[in-house]
């Protein structure tokens, strides 16, 4: 199976590109910190793994168009779209050049690689696109609004693209999880609730997309707790989110 893995330096990406790194695999692994990618390249390649590495930043869209068509000349069977980035957590207004990095990271690059792939995959009949969200596109809050914002677009698009692509047999994935460590959340200095390992996160996203689960928001319990929220009258979600906004700060 050839397997190409955004962000795969660190975190999610690392430990999934570790995961399916096997003899029956190719693994295509991209990234910018060059050495860290190539740590990751190596302990795959010695699970018996045929590894590419690019290093390159997905906010080059023309340079990230460039690479989309040229793997796009192999069969490819699984694309996992994981390269993100957050701000952190600030109360503050977002600067716009900050906002704009942050949209054209989490989002915009995305079709900027997807583009030249799907016709391929339209022409194979078969593939995978993964898209790794966040349970935070289900609910701002005020301290992650761009964050939120740009999760919630790419939900939109992963809808939209499975309804498109389901015709020619591409199966097309949404994996939103909740807090798990790396090195996004060491950033974080709040409690994160339901907290979960990257081993125990990847073990997860491994399994729903095995089982081809095509919108999969894990911890469940943190997600039904999300999903309460959002039924609750407004007046009492607001009172939830100005807790955790106040938990957050101490
Ligand atoms: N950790 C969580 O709690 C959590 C929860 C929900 C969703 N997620 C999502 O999971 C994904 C992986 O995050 P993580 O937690 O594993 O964080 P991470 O350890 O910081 O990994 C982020 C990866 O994205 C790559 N990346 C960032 N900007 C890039 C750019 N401009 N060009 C190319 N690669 C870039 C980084 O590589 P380089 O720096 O080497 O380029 C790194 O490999 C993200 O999409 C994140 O939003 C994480």
């Amino acid at each position: 199976m050839r397997i190409i893995i955004t962000g795969a330096s660190s975190g999610l990406g690392k430990h999934l590109a570790i995961a399916y790194a096997s003899s029956n695999n190719e693994l295509v692994l991209l990234a910018r910190r060059q050495e860290k990618l190539e740590e990751v390249a190596l302990e795959c390649r010695l699970k018996g793994a045929k590894v590419d590495t690019i290093v390159s930043d997905v906010n080059d869209f023309e340079l990230i168009q460039t690479i989309g068509t040229q793997l796009a000349q192999t069969q490819i069977d699984r694309i996992i779209l994981n390269a993100g980035i957050s701000l952190g957590h600030s109360a503050g207004v977002t600067l716009f050049e900050d906002f704009h990095r942050l949209f054209k990271t989490n989002f915009l690059s995305i079709h900027a690689l997807l583009e030249p792939i799907i016709p391929k995959m339209i022409a194979q009949k078969s593939g995978e696109i993964i898209f790794i969200s966040s349970l935070a596109s289900l609910m701002s809050m005020p301290t992650s609004v761009s964050y939120s914002s740009s999760k919630r677009a790419l939900n939109a698009y992963a809808e939209g693209l499975r309804y498109q692509l389901k015709p020619y047999g591409i199966e097309v994935m949404n994996i939103l999880p909740g807090f798990i460590d790396s090195e996004m959340t060491q950033k974080n200095h709040f409690k994160m609730p339901f907290l979960l390992s990257t081993d125990v996160g990847v073990q997860r996203i491994q399994k729903a997309i095995a089982k081809k689960k095509y919108f999969y928001p894990f911890p469940l319990r943190f997600y039904l707790m999300i999903r309460v929220a959002l039924l609750l009258p407004q007046f009492l979600s607001d009172r939830i989110v100005n807790y955790a906004n106040f938990k957050k700060g101490e």
